[in-house]
C-alpha cells in the first residue's frame, strides 16, 4: 500500500460543540464522520513492523474494522444516524441499539486508532509535553499509568488518554467497543490516544503477552495527531 498523509483528525468534538469537516477541506476542523466513510490507512500494513506485524494490521483493518463499519452502516440504514456525527450518536448511545453501540464504537475507535499510529515517529510536541507533565507530573508517569491501565484491563477493550470537559487529561479504559464519548461511560472526555487491547490486535505476534504489545506501542505513537486532537478539543 502506498503511503499517504493523514487527512483526518477525529474524536475532538464531543466535549465541546460538535464540529463538522475534514482536514482536507479545513485544517482546523476535525473529522466527525458525517457520511460515515471507511477511512484509508495512512501507511502500509508492514510499515509498523516489528512493533505491529503486517498480517495483524491487514486482518485488523480489512476484516475486523471493515466488519464493524459494515454492520454499523446496516444498523444505520434508513435512519437519521446516517446524517448524525458519531460524537453526537455516542453522546446519546444509551438510546440506541446494542448493534449501534458495538459496531459504531468499533468503526470509530479503530479509525481513531489508525490515526494514532505512524511508522515515522517524531518528538512529543512542546505544548502536549507541557500538558502531560502538568497533569501526570512526568511523561514517564503518564506512560506508566497508561501501561498499567492497558495491561490490566480485563478482557477486550481499549485504553485511552482523554481530555475532560475541564481541560484536564486522564487515563481510563473501556470495555468492548465503548469509548469515553459515550453517555454510558462514567469517565467522559474526548479521546486523544487510544490503544486496542482486544486479542485480535496483538495475538498473532505477541500471543498472550499483552504487556509486550503495550510497551512496543510507544514506538509507533503519532504524537503530532495526539497534539492536534488536544488543540482542537481545547478550542
Ligand atoms: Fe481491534
Amino acid at each position: 500500500m502506498k503511503r499517504r498523509d493523514f487527512i483526518t483528525v477525529m474524536g475532538t468534538a464531543a466535549v465541546v460543540a460538535p464540529v463538522v469537516g475534514t482536514l482536507a477541506s479545513c485544517a482546523s476542523n476535525p473529522k466527525t464522520f458525517v457520511g460515515h466513510e471507511f477511512p484509508e490507512l495512512g501507511f502500509g500494513f508492514d510499515e509498523l513492523e516489528p512493533h505491529i506485524d503486517a498480517m495483524t494490521m491487514e486482518i485488523h483493518y480489512n476484516k475486523h474494522h471493515k466488519g464493524y463499519f459494515k454492520k454499523f452502516m446496516a444498523a444505520a440504514e434508513g435512519t437519521e444516524l446516517l446524517d448524525t456525527p458519531m460524537e453526537v450518536i455516542f453522546a446519546n448511545i444509551s438510546k440506541h441499539s446494542p448493534s449501534v453501540r458495538n459496531n459504531g464504537g468499533g468503526f470509530y475507535n479503530h479509525a481513531l486508532f489508525w490515526e494514532n499510529l505512524t511508522p515515522s515517529q517524531g518528538q512529543i510536541p512542546a505544548k502536549l509535553n507541557e500538558v502531560l507533565v502538568k497533569d501526570f507530573d512526568s511523561i514517564e508517569n503518564f506512560k506508566e499509568k497508561f501501561n498499567i491501565t492497558a495491561k490490566t484491563h480485563f478482557g477486550s477493550g481499549w485504553a485511552w488518554l482523554s481530555v475532560n470537559p475541564e481541560g484536564k487529561l486522564f487515563v481510563s479504559s473501556t470495555a468492548n467497543q465503548d469509548n469515553p464519548l459515550m453517555d454510558v461511560i462514567s469517565e467522559k472526555g474526548t479521546p486523544l490516544l487510544g490503544l486496542d487491547v482486544w486479542e485480535h490486535a496483538y495475538y498473532l505476534n505477541y500471543q498472550n503477552q499483552r504487556g509486550s504489545y503495550v510497551e512496543n506501542f510507544w514506538n509507533v505513537v503519532n504524537w503530532d495527531i495526539v497534539a492536534k486532537r488536544l488543540h482542537l478539543a481545547l478550542g
